[in-house]
């Protein structure tokens, strides 16, 4: 499973890469509004620069030209951008044009399996379900991850399950036992994937007792 890390920040973009786990990279209107000082295409094209990966971007015209449009400049801005549209009735069109220009779209703000379906119809790369934003609302947002799944392999649909609005590292682990083929994480919620009560609770027993060895816990090489 690919790990994109969703932010438009780029110190916490660079600290991810350095552990090692960051594929991509996932933006949206939100994110990037948090960013001050900087223009979106300064923003942005820093991202791009800084990432092999993907890096999705969103149109925020909510017409077919203006998603078009917009679109078309955001994937100018580098071989790795990849176009967030959203799913609807104008968006689909939207989809359909820029898939078939050969431009990489992640359909963005998914809550039910038709969504996704017709996403993948009109050719989305990614389809976005937003799972912390459904159990929000009371429902199981993995769930809705498992349905796509099945469908998605009922027809052999190549369109690939991006889980975001992940909240929590159990998101990532029923995001990888489904089989969804990335997710996208927040960094605070990155930083807690590794961590461990009990591995801190060794690492407090060891250092304790290595100062029966060294007592002032220095390492005698
Ligand atoms: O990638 C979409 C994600 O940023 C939405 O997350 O936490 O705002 O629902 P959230």
């Amino acid at each position: 499973m690919k790990i994109f890390l969703d932010t438009a920040d780029i110190n916490e973009i660079k600290d991810g890469l350095s552990m090692g786990l960051i594929d991509g990279v996932t933006t949206n209107p939100t994110l990037i509004s948090r960013i001050k000082g900087k223009d979106f295409r300064t923003v942005v094209k820093e991202i791009l620069d800084t990432i092999d990966g993907p890096v999705s971007i969103e149109a925020i015209a909510d017409d077919y030209e203006g998603m078009v449009k917009q679109g078309r400049k955001i994937s100018e801005l580098g071989e790795n951008a990849v176009v967030k549209i959203p799913v609807t009735t104008e968006g689909l069109k939207a989809i359909r044009t820029l898939s078939r220009e050969k431009i990489k779209v992640n359909c963005t703000l998914v809550f039910n399996p038709i969504q996704a379906l017709f996403a993948a119809k009109a050719g989305a790369f990614f389809v976005s379900p937003f799972v912390g934003r459904l159990d929000d609302i009371s429902e199981d947002g993995m769930f809705l991850v498992e349905e796509i799944k099945s469908i998605f392999d009922n027809y052999s649909i190549s369109t690939q399950i991006l889980v975001a609005s992940v909240r929590n590292p159990m998101h990532i682990v029923r995001a990888a036992l489904i089989g969804a083929d990335a997710i996208t994480v927040p960094y605070n919620v990155l930083l807690k994937l590794p961590s461990h009560p009990k591995t801190n609770e060794g690492l407090r027993k060891f250092a304790d007792d290595w100062k029966k060895v060294s007592p002032d816990g220095s390492f005698p090489l």
